[in-house]
């Protein structure tokens, strides 16, 4: 895959597509994880003299057309804002993603200046099945510019115009955060050093059956922690009460089971949990253990058994991929679990990697610090699904050369 290095770049329009989806709390950004990541490829465009257009999407904006949804947003106005303020420099938002105002802010950049589409997913064939609707607006999209970088690494696995269409009409290199996050994913799949032990956690396994039945070839250890667990322990015959339950997903998730007991792969469940009365940061909470878990409570997070376990079973690993929260560690009294993971692993001296999304943002809200791990990757469902060794879209329309 060619990198931006490889590009010449001074004086040119570089389409950068970047990932700066990042959580907001109305219009605040709660995490800006993304977009400090997004840094190295950005500013070093811009000291080579790239016009650098950046291209990203914001949540998922309801609406079929594109008057409804930039009507219900998200803007990224806050994100070109933070930016702006994170590399000290001026970064012009379109108001629209490529319409007639994203044209002006392309043709008034200087060398060096950044400017922004608006919210990509405005437009919907971005995220359209139909390859013609995509193709068109990919084809808008590449009249912006001379040059396409792709550095959106959590959006690879997407298969969307400004991800999958837009790189073949272009010159096209990937960003340092894309190489960066591939390089790591890499090391995790091919020959990691043993014990390798995998941590999922999160809401529901239906999002992580598939990466499961993947490692249960390549993975020493499975700690299953978290919301997910609930319906590996239910699927053991346990009593789980109120606690998040895919029940359709017991089937599969006692196949699994069944699985990874006859490949000799160890799956760790918890063994006690914090039983709250209600969904709430007060909620009254009591330890039980899994054995005796009451009808009428639900789980909020990982008892301190269940911690020390964790710890236990992290103490020996020479290779760490965790995602996915142990607990909800939004609510300071249930954030136990998920920080006993964070910090078993970041006594770690191996390769340790904390995958995407909410356990990306759960760490840095935690406290801990990026060197804590050697590697906080973006993408949540992008890592995962390169994990489960599916191909992404992005990735695959960036190693194409043109
Ligand atoms: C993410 O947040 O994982 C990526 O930005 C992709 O967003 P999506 O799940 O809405 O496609």
């Amino acid at each position: 895959m060619r990198g931006i290095d490889d590009l010449e770049v001074r004086g040119r329009v570089v389409l950068l597509r970047a990932d700066l989806n990042v959580p907001l709390d109305g219009a605040a950004i709660t995490d800006d994880g993304r977009i400090r990541a997004s840094l190295p490829t950005i500013t070093k465009l811009a000291a080579r003299g790239a016009r650098v257009l950046i291209c990203a999407h914001l949540g998922r904006p309801k609406g079929t057309s594109y008057a409804e949804r930039a009507a219900a947003g998200p803007s990224l106005e806050p994100v070109a804002g933070r930016l702006g303020e994170l590399l000290g420099a001026e970064v012009t938002l379109a108001g629209d993603v490529a319409g007639t105002d994203a044209a002006a802010v392309a043709a008034g950049l200087a060398d060096g200046q950044i400017g922004m589409l608006e919210n990509v997913r405005f437009e919907p064939a971005e995220t359209s099945k139909d390859d013609g609707q995509r193709a068109e607006l990919a084809a808008r999209l590449a009249a912006l510019a001379q040059l396409y970088v792709g550095d959106g690494f959590g959006a690879m696995h997407r298969r969307h115009a400004s991800v999958y269409d837009l790189p073949g009409l272009l010159p096209h290199a990937a960003g340092y955060l894309v190489l960066a996050e591939v390089a790591v994913l890499r090391r995790l799949t091919q020959d990691p050093a043993r014990p390798y032990v995998v941590v999922l956690g999160g809401a529901k396994p239906s999002d992580k059956l598939a990466v499961i039945e993947n490692l249960l070839d390549k993975a020493d250890r499975l700690l299953i922690v978290g919301g997910m667990s609930y319906t590996f322990l239910k699927a053991q015959g346990h009593e789980v009460g109120h606690s998040l339950l895919e029940a359709d997903r017991i089937p599969q998730v006692s196949a699994v089971l069944a699985e990874g007991a006859r490949r000799g792969v160890e799956i760790v469940l918890p063994v006690d949990l914090v039983g709250a009365t209600g969904y709430a940061p007060d909620a009254e909470h009591e330890v039980f253990p899994v054995t005796g878990f009451p009808s009428d409570r639900e789980s909020l997070d990982m008892g301190p058994a269940t911690r020390a376990l964790l710890a236990d079973k992290l103490a020996d690993a020479q290779t760490v991929f965790w995602n996915g929260p142990a607990g909800v560690f939004e609510f300071p009294a249930f954030a136990n679990g998920t920080r006993a993971v964070a910090e078993a692993i970041s006594h770690l001296s191996g390769l340790t990697v904390v995958g995407g999304g909410d356990s990306a943002a759960a760490v840095r809200a935690l406290g801990f610090s990026g060197s804590s791990f050697t590697h906080i990757s973006t993408g949540g469902g992008a890592s995962l699904e390169y994990l489960e060794g599916r191909e992404l879209p992005g990735l695959a329309a960036l190693e194409d050369a043109r």
